[in-house]
């Protein structure tokens, strides 16, 4: 067998009928589902960081990393709804081919959850450090709101959210729909609001130049920004708790990803229009400086201290900086107020989304299942979810927002090949199995989907490019050192207990 040791479909589905959890969500809380896991630091931050890439043509870099997710959410759904079950890209993979990939895939899934929790934390900082200041006049000491790369030393309000987050999920709280719908009321009216004000007084002349860095500026951005897009896979995690799942939670990826490209859209075309321009910031030479570079923050303060508008680039947290600037200092503290109460949820769902994966990958005898063990009175993972709060808290303290949304893209990227990958290997091994849904055009849809990815692969920043190979081989190392010898599919035995007791997740 070419692909090694496989986890048999049919006992993956029997686990899942055994223990399946309770199927509560329809195709609206799925789609709300997504749009809660979706709309975060992407838009409200980043926006920024892809306005240095790619100038005005960022419009076309959030076109092309919806194009990629779609489809990859296409092929997603195809595996989602045969195998309905906890643990999204490592499971499908695990079932299809092999226990090596699907290591190599739940390892990368390391880099797109805890990492962009990481990403999230750090958005969520520059929100509540303008909130300081905009209603209360409080300037916090940028030494301590900013790691080094960002002209600072080390960001604190980051590392309060993600260690707060570790503490909430540790003692068992998970996001109550009712909770998940509020918050993505919130950001959703946010993003509307920006959009009223910002959309009928765009000057056209602003996106003169269009390309100003030309296609390589355009696809960077598009690779970066991709991470606006990251959490719309927490639907087909949720197949297992959804009714009616081979029509759900197609519909539920599908209508999440529409509904939040057409909001990313008009917000860039609105912030671009504005008297904040879309252009990027460029030194003394003319060249434009990197995103998340001293470099630019350097720049950044310069130009502030002589007076002038902060450029969106410099923005950390650009939405509200643009309200503001359009002469609705009240409108844009109120969005701000938005981001600070809606990411906090992002950066619990990608913490929860973390324990999960590790949970199931324990379970599996591929890690320690002491790291898995359950806490007797709160009922959840509690060791594996301190060690990623830590490291989460870790990684914000001291990288920039754009750095690590690029890291944590590098991981999600390659998962969501892997899961294309899988379709058509499954389409060829086992035509015959029952597909409630079926991933239209799969011979052409797959190979965008696969090739899309290697793109905005591509596309990183070198050092985001080197992060998955590094990160990979420190992963072989521990699977043919530890998790080999001790995987359950590799000694036979049968995972029975599924779930090992840990709470569902309730949305
Ligand atoms: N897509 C999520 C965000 O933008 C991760 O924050």
């Amino acid at each position: 067998m070419i692909f090694g040791r496989v986890k048999s479909l049919d006992a993956i589905l029997a686990t899942a009928e055994k223990k399946s959890l309770h199927r509560s969500l329809g195709a609206f809380q799925l789609t709300m589902l997504g749009i809660g896991g979706v709309i975060g630091t992407g838009i409200f931050v980043l926006t920024s960081e892809a306005t240095q890439k790619a100038g005005p043509s960022m419009i076309i870099s959030f076109m092309i990393a919806a194009f990629v997710c779609a489809v990859a959410a296409l092929c997603y759904s195809e595996l989602a709804s045969m195998v309905p079950v906890a643990g999204s890209a490592y499971t499908y993979t695990y079932a299809v081919v092999g226990e090596l990939l699907a290591w190599m895939v739940g390892w990368a899934l390391i880099l797109e959850y805890a990492v962009g929790a990481s990403a999230v934390s750090v958005g969520w900082s520059g929100y509540v450090v303008g909130q300081l200041k905009g209603w209360l006049d409080i300037d916090m000491p940028a030494a301590f709101t900013a790691g080094p790369f960002a002209g600072g030393v080390v960001n604190i309000p980051a590392v309060v959210i993600a260690l707060l987050t570790t503490w909430l999920l540790m003692i068992g709280t998970s996001e109550s729909a009712r909770v998940n719908a509020v918050l993505v009321a919130i950001k959703v009216l946010a993003l509307t609001v920006f959009m009223i004000f910002a959309l009928p007084v765009m000057k056209a002349r602003n996106f003169h130049p269009f390309m100003p860095l030309g296609a390589v500026g355009t696809f960077g951005a598009a690779a970066s920004i991709f991470f606006a897009y990251v959490g719309f896979d927490s639907v087909s995690t949720a197949a297992e708790e959804t009714r009616d799942p081979q029509r759900n939670v197609p519909i539920g990826l599908i209508a999440s990803l529409i509904i939040c490209t057409l909001f990313y859209i008009l917000v860039a075309a609105g912030a671009i229009g504005s008297p904040l321009g879309g252009q990027p910031v460029r030194d003394a030479a003319g060249t434009a400086l990197l995103p998340g570079s001293a470099e630019l923050a350097a720049r950044c303060q310069a130009i502030v201290a002589g007076g002038a508008l902060e450029p969106m680039p410099c923005s950390r947290e650009a939405l509200a900086h643009v309200l503001r600037v359009l002469g609705h200092p009240a409108i844009g503290n109120l969005l701000g107020l938005a981001a600070t109460l809606a990411l906090p949820s992002v950066v619990l769902l990608m913490m929860f989304g973390q324990t999960r994966i590790f949970f199931t990958m324990a379970r599996d005898g591929l890690l320690p299942e002491r790291l898995a063990a359950v806490h007797p009175r709160w009922r959840t993972p509690h060791i594996v979810t301190a060690v990623t709060g830590v490291a989460v808290a870790l990684a914000s303290a001291f990288l920039p927002v754009g750095k690590l949304a690029d890291y944590s893209n590098s991981g999600t990227l390659f998962a969501f090949m892997m899961v294309a990958i899988s379709v058509l290997v499954l389409r060829r091994a086992d035509p015959d199995r029952h597909r409630p849904f079926r991933t239209p055009a799969i011979w052409i849809v797959a190979p965008l989907a696969i090739i899309g990815c290697l793109v905005l692969y591509l596309s990183l920043p070198l050092i985001a490019i080197l992060v998955l190979p590094g990160w990979a081989l420190i992963g072989l190392v521990i699977y043919f050192g530890y998790s080999r010898q001790r995987s359950h599919v590799g000694r036979g035995i049968s995972d029975g207990d599924d779930q090992g007791g840990v709470p569902p997740r309730t949305v």
